[in-house]
This record gives C-alpha cells, sequence and structure tokens, in this order.
C-alpha cells in the first residue's frame, strides 16, 4: 500500500511537474511510477499508481488534492434527491486510463510480479462522498446512514455496482488480484456493519464471479473479523492492532490473510524492523495462504532503506 508514493525521492520529482491527479489520468507516467517502485523495492506484486477517489470524477462531485489538506471533493452528497439524480456512470470509459495504466504495468513486468488492481469498498467510497473529504468521526455519513436508510441503500447499491464494473475492467486490462479497500470501516459497531456494509461489500466481490482473487482490506476491523471473514473475498487484509495468529483463527484457515507490519515500524532501526518481520511471519507460523505487507500505507517521511530491509527480511525469513 502506498507502494509508489512520497517517500520515494523519484516519485517527488515526478510530482514537483505534475498533479496528483493528472499523474493518475497519465497512464505512461503512472505505468512508470508503478514500475519503478515495484523493481526499486524487489516487491513481489506491484499495486496499480492509482487513487480510490477515481470515480467520484464521473459521478460528477468534483475532486482536487490540497496540498496538506488531503482529498476535497466539491459537491458532497448530502440528500437523497442528490442521490436520485447520481448519473448513470460509464465507467470503463471515464476511467479507461487505469485500465491502460494495468496494461502498460503488465506488458513490462516480468510475469512472476502480477499486478493488483484496486478499488475503494463501497462504505469507505461512500464515507468521502458524503463527508467531502477525510473525516475523523464520519458524523455526516453516519448520520445519514441511521436517519436516511432507504437512500443509504440506493447510494451504496449504485457505489457497489458501479465499483464491480471498475474492478471488471480492471482485470480486463490484465490485473492478476483486486483488492477492495475499507479503510474506515473501523468507525463502525459490529451490529452497523453487519447491516449498512456487509452486503453492499458482499454484492461487489459476487459481481466479480471468481475471475482473480480478491483481497478485502479495513482498518481497525478487530471486532468485525467474524462479519468480513463472510463477505466472499479470498483474502482479508489486517492492520497491526491486532495478532496476525489470533486473527486467522476467527477469520478461518481457508480464507487467507495479508498483513500487518505496523507502517510507523519502519522508521525503527534494521535490527528491530527484522525482528519484527520474524515475530509476524512466527505467528504465521508457515502455513500457506498468507501475504506479508504492512498494516497499512507506507507514511510520507518513511525511510526508502527501510522498506528495503523489511523486503529483503521477508524474503530472506520468508523462505
Ligand atoms: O502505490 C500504491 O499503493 C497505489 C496507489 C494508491 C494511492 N492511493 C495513491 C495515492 C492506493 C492503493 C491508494 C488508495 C487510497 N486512496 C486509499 C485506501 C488506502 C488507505 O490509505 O487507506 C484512500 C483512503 C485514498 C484516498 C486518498 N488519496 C487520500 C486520503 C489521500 C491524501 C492523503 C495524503 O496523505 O495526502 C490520497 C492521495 C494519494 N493517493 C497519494 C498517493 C501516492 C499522495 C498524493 C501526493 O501528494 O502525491
Amino acid at each position: 500500500m502506498r507502494q509508489a508514493g512520497r517517500y520515494l525521492p523519484d516519485y517527488r520529482s515526478i510530482r514537483e511537474r505534475v498533479s496528483f491527479l493528472d499523474l493518475c489520468r497519465n497512464s505512461e507516467l503512472a505505468a512508470e511510477v508503478t514500475i519503478n517502485a515495484a523493481r526499486f523495492l524487489d516487491v513481489d506484486a506491484a499495486i496499480v499508481f492509482a487513487d480510490i477517489l477515481l470515480p467520484l470524477v464521473p459521478m460528477g462531485l468534483g475532486l482536487r488534492f490540497e496540498k496538506g489538506d488531503g482529498p476535497v471533493i466539491e459537491r458532497p452528497l448530502r440528500t437523497a434527491a442528490a442521490i436520485d439524480a447520481l448519473p448513470q456512470v460509464d465507467v470503463r470509459d471515464a476511467l479507461s486510463f487505469v485500465g491502460k495504466t494495468i496494461e502498460l504495468t503488465c506488458a513490462e513486468l516480468d510475469d512472476a510480479v502480477p499486478t493488483i488492481g484496486f478499488a475503494g469498498a463501497p462504505f469507505t467510497l461512500a464515507s468521502y462522498a458524503i463527508e467531502g473529504g477525510s473525516s475523523r468521526n464520519f458524523v455526516a455519513t453516519k448520520t445519514f446512514m441511521y436517519t436516511q436508510t432507504r437512500a443509504w441503500d440506493s447510494l451504496m447499491t449504485y457505489v457497489a455496482d458501479l465499483t464491480a464494473r471498475y474492478l471488471m475492467m480492471q482485470i480486463d486490462a490484465g490485473a492478476s488480484a483486486v483488492q477492495l479497500f475499507d479503510s474506515w470501516v473501523g468507525c463502525l459497531t459490529p451490529d452497523d456493519y453487519r447491516r449498512f456494509v456487509l452486503p453492499y461489500t458482499r454484492r461487489v466481490v459476487a459481481s466479480l464471479g471468481s475471475r482473480v482473487p480478491v483481497i478485502y482490506f479495513g482498518t481497525d476491523t478487530t471486532t468485525q473479523l467474524e462479519s468480513i471473514r463472510t463477505c466472499g473475498a479470498d483474502v482479508i487484509g489486517l492492520d497491526w492492532r491486532v495478532d496476525l495468529d489470533r486473527a486467522w483463527e476467527v477469520i478461518g484457515e481457508e480464507i487467507a490473510v495479508q498483513g500487518n507490519f505496523d507502517p510507523v515500524n519502519l522508521f525503527a532501526d534494521p535490527e528491530t524492523i527484522r525482528l519484527e518481520v520474524r515475530t509476524i511471519l512466527a505467528r504465521a507460523g508457515g502455513r500457506s495462504g498468507h501475504i506479508f505487507n504492512l498494516g497499512h500505507g507506507v507514511l510520507p517521511g518513511t525511510p526508502v532503506d527501510n522498506v528495503r530491509t523489511l523486503i529483503d527480511a521477508v524474503h530472506e525469513y520468508g523462505k
């Protein structure tokens, strides 16, 4: 996660001349950023350079990224009427540049390094659409969910179907797996997750029809894993707030797990990083179906050499 990002000097120098959204839209450049990061880091899979918020543009909500403030959605959804008026979007066409980036990336990378496509999961994308940006307590989203249940269902169904079409396009373009980012579902009670989110997550996963493995990732999901395990995904991503072996017991061994190194640990010294890698691998206990990953994205300012140290350690100890 954030394999290619601001912690990399090469990325920062490209970003000096191109805005973030223009970089996403420029398939040649986005592929270059993806490929360079994957090669430099020597990772076992590349995640395509794009963003979960891109579908908000063809949805007509307006999107810009402000330096330091994160994303700004210019016309957030606040009423049932606004949801009823959402356009029918041909997302394959509107976001075809992401498919092109995947094609270019697959053509360039060795077959041994698969390309992962991704999208926001319905709850997390809907939360940005309603809040108008990043949020701490998700007051607008939850208030909407509790008080406008019918409109919530329409919005979540709309977003789920759009997301399924978007991911199908990425699979057609060559993605070997797709990841659904439900970064902020940890703000919900387990009951709310089951009632207001899980049916729509299931709808996306079921629509993909097992063409490629599906990874579902959220943060702060420890109390929701019992529900999450039933969403249909082949792999469940874990953040660092949970012991990997305990989480896997809840999820069940027939489902794979991904995680769960604390990205802040990458600011420590190499020995600490290597020790934590061994701890996580020991919790995985040599079982098949563990994808080593961070528990969330690489943070800006992370020492690049430490990311290499982590990856080398996983390759060394994970053999
Ligand atoms: O290399 C990769 O990992 C693939 C690219 C990728 C980005 N965003 C690029 C990006 C992926 C997989 C994402 C997912 C994403 N985007 C998520 C889910 C994962 C997570 O972090 O929880 C979310 C919530 C977003 C929305 C988003 N995009 C926010 C909130 C921000 C601003 C954050 C900030 O720190 O400024 C972004 C911008 C963004 N997306 C950057 C990158 C590399 C930084 C943009 C820049 O300034 O260059």
